[in-house]
């Protein structure tokens, strides 16, 4: 039998480690933010393990909303990375639910400094943000998969710790785990890859 609950984000008792910046205030609300036609989907993973479904409101020309909802096959933790064209900065968003915890959830605005492109300096993976600048619009679950909406400015203003949203191609990670905590750590990375992927179409 399917179970799914929606909750909407003003919700913000699930998530013990909400940080207070969250929420920032949009002109359009979040109503139409959470309920609007995502126009442009891929699989992130070929084999249908991460979707994301995304578009840009333009209501702000000169800074644009980027809505992204990111559907995947678990229901631990999933993490997404925008990364810098020059491959030195991994800008993630880390999110997960936990339906029999939800003190364990979290939705969270990482960096961190890359090698080579690909995984970060430190051992301990991307560090926290000092300002989240996120704003999680809806989540939803079933028994093997979660449903994440966030949306976020093309440019933050954080430029040493969130990557800018250029036009054209962009390289974007994703990855997923089976679990959430396990002894106070993040469980292990179960799939992960990249993708390039057009966000906002080029001039
Ligand atoms: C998505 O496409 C529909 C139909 O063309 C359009 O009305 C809507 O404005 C589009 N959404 C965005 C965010 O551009």
């Amino acid at each position: 039998m399917m179970k799914f609950l929606m909750i909407v984000a003003s919700l913000t008792a699930i998530c013990s480690a909400l940080p207070s910046r969250l929420g920032r205030q949009t002109r359009q609300s979040g109503r139409e933010l959470e309920s609007m036609i995502l126009n442009n989907t891929m699989e992130l993973d070929p084999e249908g393990s991460f979707r994301l479904d995304w578009d840009v409101v333009y209501e702000d020309p000169s800074n644009p909303l980027l809505v992204l909802e990111m559907r995947v096959a678990t229901t631990g933790w999933f993490s997404l990375r925008f990364t810098s064209a020059d491959l030195t900065l991994g800008d993630y968003f880390y999110g997960a639910y936990d339906a029999s915890k939800p003190s364990n959830s979290f939705f969270l605005d990482k960096h961190c400094a890359l090698v080579d492109g690909l995984g970060c300096e430190t051992a301990e993976g991307p560090r926290d943000d000092f300002r989240n600048d996120f704003q999680l619009l809806s989540f939803l679950f079933g028994t093997d998969y979660t449903v994440m909406r966030i949306a976020r400015q093309v440019d933050t203003g954080n430029n040493l710790q969130d990557v800018v949203i250029t036009p054209g191609p962009m390289m974007i990670g994703w990855a997923w785990s089976t679990g959430i905590f396990n002894n106070g750590f993040l469980t292990p990375i179960e799939k992960f890859g990249f993708q390039t992927v057009v966000l906002i179409a080029a001039e």
